[in-house]
């Protein structure tokens, strides 16, 4: 037994609202720790190995689930030994695997990863599955079914037509969606489109805006969906920025600047903190030249400072992130909680090799600080 583990949890009990919904990706991870990287027709031996259900849908439900939430995941995988051991591995996490489609023929997807001590990196070669899922996949029973009691639903933007079918279903339910947007994929704005929350990747919103700086490109990512609630970049050791749209109709007259404000923010951080913190403004008029103006508030989160000693593996660090972005949002934490015990949650995950092994249980006393 690990010395976090405890028969008394000395964290709040869960509340009710606690059924995710999610598509996306569950595959196998077969990964190398190696030294240094190889270069092409080299012969190398690795450092370490492990093999172990990945792909961000399935890590995010993981952590979600190890967490207390009680997430259901819809994604395909083929009925082959990698596919059995997805199955087996997520159920035994918590995960409720009974929407997942398994197909007679064709392979589970799965992933190569080598994780390279000395340039820190973790690079991935993804074979995905074969047959791909398609809507017919899931039947209109099981799409209801697994939508009832759901108090938020997730997606990756993988498996996209599926998870089109299951977002505009959660929309008519009034089921806010929570998106993992990592980079421009097919049928991606038809997903942003449908979402209330939004966890992106450092490149996304310019990518997706033009805009000149990611505060300025954030400012365009609500310009351009009305739907959408806050928009979160996790900038790996640097910690993540989060815009918040407000709407109240008297926010301060004149408006800011949000690079500068952002600027601001980022001045008044503790450079000597270790645990993870977030600074916050107050709700402005916030203006990005050339764009446009939103009413809303900025926050700069911390990442923990992991010393190099304990950093083992960022793989999976954001699956880890949005699953307890998740639990935040069902146990409606506010922003200025949020972020700090994801960035935790994610510190916890770094620990240890591949994207599932470290992640934290709710009963782990390393989250008690930031679930009181
Ligand atoms: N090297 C690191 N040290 C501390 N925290 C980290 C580190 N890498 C990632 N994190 C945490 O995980 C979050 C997501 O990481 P990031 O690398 O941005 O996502 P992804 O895994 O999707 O590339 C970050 O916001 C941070 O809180
Ligand atoms: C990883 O790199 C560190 C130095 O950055 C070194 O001390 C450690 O021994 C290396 N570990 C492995 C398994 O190569
Ligand atoms: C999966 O394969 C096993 C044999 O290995 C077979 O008994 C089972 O019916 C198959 N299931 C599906 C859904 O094809
Ligand atoms: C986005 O959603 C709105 C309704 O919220 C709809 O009117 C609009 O057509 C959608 N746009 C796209 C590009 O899907
Ligand atoms: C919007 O801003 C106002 C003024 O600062 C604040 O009172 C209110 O709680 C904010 N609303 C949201 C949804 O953040």
């Amino acid at each position: 037994m690990s010395s976090f583990s405890t028969s008394v949890s000395p964290l709040p009990p869960l509340t009710d609202h606690h059924i995710v919904v999610g598509c996306g990706s569950a595959c196998l991870d077969f990964l190398a720790a190696v030294a240094s990287y190889p270069k092409p027709d080299e012969k190398i031996r690795s450092t370490n190995f492990k093999v172990q259900g990945g792909g961000n849908a399935g890590n995010a439900f993981t952590c979600a689930a190890r967490l207390g939430l009680k997430p259901r995941l819809i994604t395909k995988v083929a009925n082959d030994s990698q596919g059995k051991g997805i199955l087996n591995e997520l159920q035994a996490d918590g995960v409720d695997t009974s929407y997942i489609v398994v197909s007679e023929e064709g392979n589970s997807p799965f992933t190569y990863i080598i994780v390279d001590n000395q340039t820190r990196t973790r690079t991935c070669i993804h074979t995905p599955g074969d047959p791909p899922m398609v809507p017919e996949d899931l039947t209109e029973s099981n799409l209801f079914s697994a939508l009832g009691g759901a108090r938020l639903v997730y997606f990756d933007a993988r498996l996209h037509e599926t998870a089109l079918v299951i977002g505009e279903e959660a929309k008519r339910r009034g089921i806010p969606i929570l998106l993992d947007a990592e980079k421009k994929r097919e049928g991606l704005d038809s997903l942003l489109n449908l979402s209330s929350y939004v966890v992106c990747s450092m490149a996304f919103p310019q990518a997706f805006t033009n805009a000149p700086s990611i505060a300025t490109a954030l400012v365009s990512m609500l310009l351009k969906l009305p739907n959408i609630k806050f928009a979160i970049v996790t900038l790996g050791e640097e910690g993540c920025i989060m815009l918040e749209r407000n709407l109240t109709e008297d926010l301060p007259y004149e408006e800011i600047e949000v690079d500068d404000l952002l600027e601001k923010l980022k001045q008044k951080k503790d450079n000597n903190a270790i645990a993870p913190t977030c600074i916050s403004s107050s709700a402005f008029m916030l203006r990005a030249k050339g764009i446009g103006t939103i009413g809303g508030r900025l926050l700069v989160g911390m990442a923990e400072k992991i010393p190099s000693s304990e950093l083992v593996d960022t793989t999976g660090a954001g699956d880890a992130f949005i699953g307890a972005v998740l639990y935040a949002i069902c146990e409606n934490m506010p922003p200025e909680k949020m972020l700090p015990f994801a960035a935790q949650v994610a510190a916890i995950a770094c620990r240890a090799l591949g994207a599932r092994t470290g992640l934290p249980y709710h009963g782990d006393l390393r989250l008690a600080s930031f679930l009181r």
